[in-house]
């Protein structure tokens, strides 16, 4: 395998053509990865390690992606508290609180593989909290039979993020940072690679690869109040996705967090970690009412993520939440040492935004969009995504989580999938020869781009707030057909404004663009939202339906988008069985008792 890239340099302008002086870069690799967070890291590291050249892509600062926000933790199945921990207990609780629609064969991978992806971070440098014996210690997360939450503080996520950007920068992996892909380049159904705006130098990246992962995040963008940075997670993975003939699945399902914060309005919707619940933090009414013991009373704020959002949301609309339409989070009989010591960023945040002591007032707190378990649909064992040479994993993939995530599972998913990725990835490009991109594809992903330009009157951020803002009233906590309907109606007027979005002329540090090209992918991925949400006649875990409020059989299935002739196509399918052990071990779940861990 070459380990040089191939760079050239041209500009494309057509005779007849208004000229625009933008550059156009082509560059060559092995294996692109699209997304800079942990899944694309991991992949990018083990698709370099297995002697294919590597460019990885990412929108944000490198180092800077979404993982960074990770904050309570991992889950690996170590058995550190307890040795009645497995990876089958793992398999068991994700399947059983995913709604049993998560995929048994994407639930069984990553329990099986969780534990050897830590011990495989504590040796890139992850310095997990230890105790005495020098064990990784694990906290209890929501909804889990037994403490498999390894940590590093609250910002576990921010750690692995920084080991892995190390590890990639001493092994040499090229990136690119600040860029947004806008394009896949395809041919006979084989991917050939992506186009790509680099907005730090205001240049067009034409990027050929032998094979290419996505590993863009996911789309709780999508929502007005979410827990993600406002510049990312807006569903660009599953647009590019629906654009190229792929199939997603289970886009209803969209995690609400129970906990954001509720103020400042800079502040609204940032995620209040679930490591504060399970450090001893309880949720309070207005009253002083201890909430969870009429939702849950066993598990309490311990209870799954879709159950507590929801206590605190109807606790809110039935008028019983704070002045800031929260409710209270309590830490206050927790020590403040401790409270230093295992939630440090946590203390930080409400003393910068709120200048409050959390070991002393409580924290005000109300669901925020976090997580989504649909994206794209892969096959678990490869992570293949329906076109040759394509890959995909982490939270730009569907599948794995069904209904609802698991606390703890999405940096273990980012980097056992990541990894599985990577090694197919470069397998594949091994095998394969680089193939031409067309100069007439390359032309019209430019046009594309260069068609925001100059063009309307509408301000790309105007309509990328009234999107969000209609996705949370339609499509929000508590959902209902007719609510959906209005959000299908109000996303249809809305599409008829996307071609009169104006964005001023230029590539570099273009916000405007950015937003236009966001607002573009959202109005598609909200459709699929909204029309899936519509179609499921009944509720399970996050997906939760007044008009269909009970958990039905026939429902045992995931739903499908595609585009087809333009138009959005949804199908159904029950989803398949798992192997012998795991279904042993999902049946065996049902006896589980709930004991108190410290
Ligand atoms: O609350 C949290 O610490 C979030 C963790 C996660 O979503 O995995």
């Amino acid at each position: 395998m070459s380990t040089d890239f191939a760079v050239a340099e041209y500009a494309l302008v057509q005779e007849g053509e208004k000229e625009m002086s933008f550059l156009l870069k082509k560059i060559s690799c092995d294996v692109l990865v699209c997304g800079s967070g942990a899944a694309g890291l991991r992949a990018g590291i083990e698709a370099f390690e297995r002697g294919t050249n590597v460019l990885i892509i990412g929108q944000s600062r490198f180092g800077d992606a979404h993982t960074r926000l990770a904050a309570g933790g991992i889950n690996a199945a170590l058995g550190v508290v307890t040795q009645k921990d497995n990876w089958l207990v793992h398999a068991a609780d994700t399947f059983e609180e995913g709604g049993k629609i998560g995929v048994p064969q994407m639930v069984e991978i990553l329990a099986r593989n969780a534990n050897d992806a830590v011990i495989e971070l504590a040796n890139f440098g992850v310095k997990f909290a230890r105790n005495e014996r020098g064990q990784i210690k694990q906290r209890i997360y929501g909804a889990q039979t037994y403490p498999r939450t390894c940590y590093v503080g609250d910002y576990t996520g921010r750690a692995i993020l920084q080991a892995l950007v190390r590890k990639a920068k001493k092994l040499g992996v090229k990136q690119i940072d600040n860029a947004y892909i806008t394009h896949l380049f395809k041919s006979g159904g084989k991917v050939l690679g992506c186009f790509a705006v680099d907005f730090k130098k205001g240049e067009f990246l034409v990027l050929q690869a032998k094979s290419v992962v996505l590993a863009m995040g996911g789309y709780s963008r999508v929502y007005k109040n979410s827990s993600s940075r406002p510049f990312e997670n807006m569903g660009y993975g599953s647009y590019l996705a629906l654009q190229n003939g792929l199939k997603l699945q289970d886009m209803e399902m969209v995690q609400f967090h129970p906990t954001g914060m509720t103020w400042p309005e800079s502040a609204v919707g940032k995620l209040v970690t679930e490591a504060v619940r399970s450090e001893g933090g309880t949720l309070l009414n207005a009253s002083g009412e201890r909430l969870m013991k009429k939702y849950s009373p066993k598990m309490l704020e311990l209870s799954a993520r879709d159950v507590v959002a929801r206590a605190i949301f109807t606790e809110i609309v039935e008028g019983r939440g704070t002045k800031n339409r929260g409710v209270f989070l309590d830490l206050t009989r927790v020590p403040k040492e401790k409270i230093l010591e295992r939630l440090p960023d946590t203390f930080k945040q409400f003393e910068r935004y709120q200048k409050i002591d959390i070991s002393r007032e409580k924290m005000e707190v109300s669901p925020t969009s976090h997580y989504s378990m649909g994206g794209i649909a892969v096959n678990p064992s490869d992570c293949s995504a329906g076109l040759s040479g394509l890959f995909a994993c982490g939270e730009a993939t569907g599948g794995l989580h069904g209904a609802n995530r698991l606390g703890g599972n999405s940096l273990a998913e980012t980097l056992v999938f990541g990894k599985i990725a990577g090694v197919n990835a470069s397998d594949f490009a091994k095998q394969n020869k680089m193939l031409e991109i067309g100069e007439i594809e390359i032309n019209s992903a430019r046009k594309e781009i260069e068609s925001f330009f100059n063009r309307g009157f509408t301000a790309p951020q105007t309509l990328r707030t009234q999107l969000q803002e209609i996705m949370w009233e339609c499509a929000g906590v508590i959902k209902d057909g007719e609510k959906l309907r209005e959000g299908l109606e109000k996303l249809q007027e809305l599409k008829e404004n996307i071609p009169k979005m104006n964005v001023k002329e230029g590539l570099k540090k273009n916000s405007e663009l950015v937003i236009a090209l966001d607002t573009t992918s959202l109005v598609l991925v909200a459709q699929a939202v909204l029309e899936s949400a519509l179609l499921r006649k009944e509720s399970r875990g996050a997906h939760y339906r007044t008009d269909f409020p009970k958990t039905l059989g026939s429902w045992q299935a995931n739903i499908f988008a595609e585009l087809k002739g333009g138009k959005l196509k949804l199908s159904k399918k029950m989803i398949l069985r798992g192997s012998k052990e795991f279904e042993r071990a999902v049946h065996a779940h049902y006896d589980r008792k709930f004991e108190l861990w410290e």
